[in-house]
């Protein structure tokens, strides 16, 4: 078996790893320093010895034998135990090749200490990691409660929100209506309370109208005859300057014109003050505080109070017409009810005064009443406008006008349909046509 030869021996020496020649017997043929370095052997331990002379009892190679570990042609990464003369241990990695021609087997050797520490390192870093990752997977758990516990929270937060604003639009709704409440509990104070001042100074006008009226007509009877003697004084001579003188103070005092005019004049002042008296006393009934019970009322009186009340809210715009059916009493709280109608009768005329604005013609307010099974029915129509779609839906929110600020509040519909619906059990609908106008229908049962 040919040795190897010095070139190759000097080849080996110069590799950083160490390097073995076995021959076919498995002594070690040939070495070269950094195998003896990695082993802590000599040399001659080494040379012409069974490479199992130099490796740990425990160690695979020393147990399963030499050719079960590197029979193959090539073997790699074998992790052996070597002993040192020192007798300490030496694990190095080691690779085999076999060469068939010359029978040798050629093996390479390195320190696993670097790959151990890398292994060692990375075992760590991976075990490290696992900590991190088993805190994060809990702390993700955690958060997941968390966030669980979150959503409720908020869940409930929301809900609690919504209560909060149905509340608040709830409170600003019984708000508002106090407040016109109030104020019109206050103007229909004042209302009645002048009223009632007018209408004693009303009935004495009205007395002595109708006295002036009758003197009036006395004095004229005595006038006339005045007249006719006067007319004969003219022809006296020796009365025609006094005749003269009284002919001059008629004609001053415009008696003529007077005795023209004056009885249109009482006609007129008298049927002023009969008018006074109706404002007034419907003033009173429209002012009258409700009672806290539910009174049968005569509706038909009611809206023909209203119509008086608000007469010069429309009377510049529009006309009415009444057509006052037979109806039974309805058991309501009427001044409520004047309220609904007031609000609804200012609708139209407010309505119809926007088309009035444009072609300067009157409209037509229409109310009736009729009775339909158990319930009253009231309509006002108007040849207003109409309610643009847009807005239907919306028209008996509180606070929703479309009207500009001062003229309109909001307030009217929300009012009457709380007033009908929630007070009455009644029912406030509309139809509607854009251009044409608007019928508003009231709904009330007899019983309240
Ligand atoms: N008869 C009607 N014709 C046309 N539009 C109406 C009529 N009645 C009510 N509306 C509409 O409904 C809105 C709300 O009415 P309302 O609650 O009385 O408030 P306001 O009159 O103060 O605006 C009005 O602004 C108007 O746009
Ligand atoms: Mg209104």
């Amino acid at each position: 078996m040919p040795p190897i030869s010095p070139d190759m021996a000097f080849l080996f020496e110069e590799l950083p790893d160490g390097v073995v020649v076995l021959d076919g017997e498995g002594l070690v043929d040939g070495v070269n320093q950094a195998f003896l370095e990695l082993t802590g052997r000599a040399r001659e331990e080494v040379l012409g010895h069974p490479i199992e002379a130099i490796i740990a009892d425990e160690d695979l190679v020393r147990l399963l034998g030499f050719s079960t570990i590197f029979g193959a042609d090539v073997t790699r990464d074998n992790s052996i135990i070597f002993t040192s003369t020192d007798g300490s241990h030496r694990t190095l990695l080691v690779n085999s090749a076999k060469s068939e021609r010359l029978l040798q087997t050629l093996l390479t050797a390195r320190a696993t200490g670097a790959v151990q520490q890398e292994l060692a390192d990375t075992t760590r870093w991976a075990a490290s990691e696992q900590e991190r990752a088993d805190d994060i997977a809990q702390a993700r758990d955690a958060l997941a409660t968390t966030n669980d516990a979150l959503r409720a929270a908020q869940v409930e937060l929301e809900g609690a929100y919504a209560r909060l604003q149905s509340e608040a639009a709830t409170r600003l709704k019984l708000e508002g209506e106090l407040r016109l409440a109030q104020k019109l509990e206050s103007v229909g104070q004042l209302a009645s309370g002048i009223a009632h001042e007018i209408n004693t100074p009303a009935q004495y006008v009205g007395d002595s109208i109708q006295f002036l009226a009758e003197s009036f007509e006395s004095i004229s009877g005595v006038v006339a005859k005045y007249r006719q003697a006067f007319s004969q004084l003219l022809a006296t001579p020796e009365y025609e300057s006094i005749a003269q003188e009284l002919k001059e103070i008629e004609e001053q005092a415009d008696l003529a014109f007077i005795q023209e005019n004056a009885s249109g004049a009482f006609e007129r002042a008298a049927d002023g003050v009969v008018r006074i008296a109706s404002i007034v006393s419907a003033m009173k009934d429209f002012a009258h505080p409700d009672s806290p019970v539910k009174c049968p009322a005569d509706l038909n009186r009611a809206i023909q109070t209203t119509l008086t009340i608000t007469h010069n809210e429309y009377k510049y715009v529009a006309d009415v017409e009444t057509f006052f059916g037979d109806i039974p009493l309805v058991s309501c709280h009427v001044g409520s009810i004047n309220q609904v109608i007031l609000n609804l009768l200012v609708n139209a005329a407010h309505a119809i005064g926007e088309v009035v604005g444009k072609n300067g013609e009157k409209g037509q307010i229409r109310i009736s009443t009729v009775r339909e099974c158990d319930t009253v029915r009231i309509d006002i129509e108007d040849t207003g406008a109409g309610i643009p779609e847009s807005v239907r839906d919306r028209i008996f929110e509180p606070f929703f006008t479309t009207k500009e600020v001062g003229k309109g509040s909001g307030q009217g519909l929300a009012i009457a349909r709380s007033i009908v619906v929630d007070k009455h059990s009644g029912s406030l609908t509309f139809i509607t046509e854009a251009g044409k106008g608007t019928t508003f229908t009231v709904r009330l049962p007899l019983t309240g």
